[in-house]
C-alpha cells in the first residue's frame, strides 16, 4: 500500500475542514438520480466527510482511502460507517456492484488513467462517476490575493491555478467507456472562525510539507492578513464546489 500524505494532518483534516453545501447534493441527484438506496464508494474518503453526507442522504456507502490515520479519525467520529483500507488504483470491490464511485477532493491524487479503469470495472452501466473540489473564491479581494501570495511563496507545492479542476476529465474522456462528462458549480459563504481557517491552512498537504520553521511563519502571516480583513475573529468567504460528473456507458 502506498503512503499518503494526509496521515501526517489526519487530527487538523478532521478539525479543520469544511463538509459540502447541501445545493450540492441536490445538484448531484439532478444527475444522477436520488442518492437513497444507491450504492456509493467514495474514494480517498479521507476522514469521511462526504461519506457522511452521502449516508445522511439516504446512500449506502463504502469509503476507502490509503491512509489509516484519516481512516481511523472517520472510523472514530462515524463508527456506525463503513471505511476501508484500499487504493483507488487497484479496487478490491467486485464488477459492476456501484451506482456511484465518488472522489470528493481526491480525484487529482490518482493515477488517472488506471483508476479510471477500475472506477469503469465497479460501477454498473448507466452508473456515475463523479470527482469534487471545494474552492475559497474570494479572487479580487485584497487579502485573498496577499494570502494566496503568501502560500505561492512559502510552499513550493502550492499554485493557486490549483483550483482549476478543468482538466479532471481527460483520463474519463480517453477511457471512450463513459459518456460526455458535465460540470456542475455550486456558489456557497463559508462562516468560519479565523482560528478554525488556520487549522484547515495546516491540514494541507502542501503547507505541511514546507519545514516547520517556515510552516508556523507561513501561518503567522495568514493569520495576520486573516486578522486585518476579519478583525471580529469571524470569517465570510465566498466558496464553490465544482463537480465533475460522467455516466458509464
Ligand atoms: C484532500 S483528501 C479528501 C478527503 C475527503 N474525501 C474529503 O472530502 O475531505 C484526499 C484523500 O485522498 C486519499 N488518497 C490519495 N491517493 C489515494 C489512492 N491512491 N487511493 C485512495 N485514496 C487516496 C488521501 O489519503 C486523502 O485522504
Amino acid at each position: 500500500m502506498r503512503s499518503s500524505r494526509f496521515d501526517p494532518v489526519a487530527d487538523d483534516y478532521d478539525a479543520g475542514r469544511p463538509s459540502y453545501p447541501d445545493e450540492f447534493f441536490e445538484a448531484i441527484e439532478d444527475v444522477t438520480g436520488p442518492l437513497a438506496g444507491q450504492l456509493v464508494l467514495d474514494g480517498g474518503a479521507g476522514t469521511g466527510i462526504a461519506t457522511r453526507q452521502l449516508t445522511a442522504r439516504g446512500a449506502r456507502v463504502a469509503g476507502y482511502d490509503i491512509a489509516e490515520r484519516m481512516l481511523r479519525r472517520a472510523r472514530a467520529r462515524s463508527p456506525e460507517l463503513s471505511f476501508v483500507l484500499a487504493d483507488g488504483n487497484m479496487l478490491a470491490f467486485r464488477d459492476g456492484c456501484a451506482d456511484l464511485a465518488c472522489f470528493a477532493q481526491s480525484w487529482h491524487w490518482l493515477d488517472q488513467d488506471g483508476a479510471c479503469r477500475e472506477v469503469a470495472r465497479v460501477l454498473r452501466p448507466g452508473g456515475h462517476w463523479a470527482a469534487w473540489w471545494n474552492h475559497a473564491a474570494a479572487d479580487g479581494e485584497e487579502w485573498f490575493t496577499a494570502y494566496q501570495g503568501a502560500k505561492e511563496s512559502a510552499c513550493p507545492l502550492y499554485r493557486r491555478s490549483q483550483a482549476n479542476t478543468d482538466g479532471s476529465l481527460a483520463a474519463i474522456t480517453r477511457s471512450g467507456l463513459f459518456e460526455p462528462g458535465i460540470s456542475i458549480i455550486v456558489p456557497w459563504t463559508r462562516t468560519v472562525a479565523a482560528q478554525d481557517w488556520i487549522t484547515d491552512e495546516r491540514s494541507k498537504s502542501y503547507v505541511n510539507a514546507v519545514r516547520p520553521a517556515e510552516r508556523e511563519r507561513l501561518l503567522t502571516e495568514v493569520a495576520r492578513i486573516v486578522g486585518e480583513r476579519f478583525p471580529g475573529g469571524q470569517m465570510t468567504v465566498p466558496y464553490c464546489t465544482q463537480a465533475w460528473i460522467a455516466r458509464r456507458r
